[in-house]
């Protein structure tokens, strides 16, 4: 097969890139990213050379180019990550998620009706569980959950998903969704809560957490996240979402608190010291309490589970960041400290 991975220059799209293209020589990957600020090029550098791999610089929502990258590659797949994934961001400046999210998913979707024949090719559109808004403390998430988008950022992934059913109900466009949790682990742009703890607790930075920390994220490490999506292009049924989620429901206070113990220990650091520049900022306005999934689905259908737990996730993931200094000074440009003056400047 031809798969074109879009967004496979940031977080999940380069972890799902370097698993499968080593794994899958019998397919061609096409890499399809506009590298925007949450894009780091050195991520792909172990498979950069693989000759099941290429990379094409294109803006999704540039609708003339994508048809030309459709019609240069031949895609028989489409894996669809490209984004703009920050919460925060949306907040501070919505339309380039409209633009990207719902008119970039939008051109990929004319791209694939107009140049597959009736019933070919597969379209995997990788969302959020952010979709169906926020969970007071009991409940979990499943696939017929009502959409209540809460951000700009949720709800243009909303309006997303919704235009990928529609192209399956309407042109029979053979489509798959996935909704997973929050994410962590190797290269993760340090503007999330898990990278951003990480180099914070390194350079003795202040640790600022939103409102009163009690707010509930179901966290995941990547490598499963992108197992899961795998499964689903492999074996999952047309048509069908599947919830993907790794039982590992942590308040943010918790997390920021096993993040100074693991630094802690993985450095010889002093854990009073690190835990001392936790500090309360400002909330998020229209922050969603928890979320949490129900992903039984996609276990009884697939054989799917998560292998890491959060333990041994979060390990991994700090002494990722100690050993790659450099990929972090790459990713941190003068947008990022710009960003950052504009997100926790007035959090006080
Ligand atoms: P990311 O922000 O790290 O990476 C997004 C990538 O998309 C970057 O490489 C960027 O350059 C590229 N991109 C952005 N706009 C583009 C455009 N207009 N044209 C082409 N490329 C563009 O995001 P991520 O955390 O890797 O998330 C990937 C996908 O997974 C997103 O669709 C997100 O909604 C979804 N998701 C993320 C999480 C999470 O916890 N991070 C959880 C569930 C679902
Ligand atoms: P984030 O990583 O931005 O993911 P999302 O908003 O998509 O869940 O945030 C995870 C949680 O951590 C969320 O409840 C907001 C909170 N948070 C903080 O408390 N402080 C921070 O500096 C950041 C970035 C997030």
């Amino acid at each position: 097969m031809n798969i074109l991975v879009t967004g496979g220059a940031g977080f999940i799209g380069a972890n799902f890139l370097n698993l499968l293209v080593p794994r899958h020589p019998e397919h061609r990957f096409i890499n399809v990213d506009a590298l925007t600020y949450a894009a780091n090029p050195a991520s792909l550098d172990p498979i950069a050379d693989r000759p099941n791999y290429a990379f094409a610089r294109v803006d999704i929502t540039d609708a003339d180019a994508v048809q030309a990258l459709f019609a240069e590659h031949e895609p028989d797949c489409v894996v669809h990550f490209a984004a703009e994934s920050h919460v925060d961001r949306s907040i501070l400046g919505p339309r380039q998620f409209v633009r990207t999210n719902i008119e970039g998913t939008f051109n990929l979707l004319e791209a694939a009706r107009t140049r597959w024949a009736p019933g070919d090719g597969l379209f995997h559109h990788v969302s959020t569980d952010e979709v169906y808004g926020s969970l007071g403390p009991t409940g979990l998430f499943t696939e017929d959950t009502r959409y209540d988008p809460s951000s700009p950022y949720s709800a243009s992934k909303a309006a997303s998903d919704h235009l990928v059913r529609a192209y399956h109900r309407t042109f029979r466009l053979p489509v798959k969704i996935t909704n997973c949790s929050n994410n962590y682990g190797p290269l993760q742009f340090p503007e999330k809560l898990i990278p951003l703890m990480i180099l914070n607790c390194l350079e003795r930075k202040p640790l600022p957490i939103y409102g009163e920390g009690t707010n509930v994220r179901d966290w995941l490490y990547v490598t499963d996240h992108c197992e899961a999506i795998w499964a689903v292009v492999e074996r999952g049924a047309v048509g069908r979402t599947y919830n993907i989620g790794g039982h590992n429901e942590v308040r943010n206070i918790d997390v920021v608190d096993r993040l100074c113990e693991t630094v802690a220990e993985l450095t010889g650091q002093d854990v009073d010291g690190l835990l001392a520049l936790k500090t309360y900022v400002k909330d998020r306005p229209g922050h969603d309490h928890r979320y949490a999934i129900d992903a039984s689905r996609i276990g009884e259908e697939l054989g799917w589970t998560p292998k890491e737990t959060f333990e041994t996730g979060l390990r991994k993931t700090v002494q990722w960041y100690l050993d790659h200094s450099e990929w972090v000074d790459k990713v941190r440009s003068g947008e990022y400290r710009n960003w950052l003056d504009a997100n926790y400047g007035d959090r006080g």
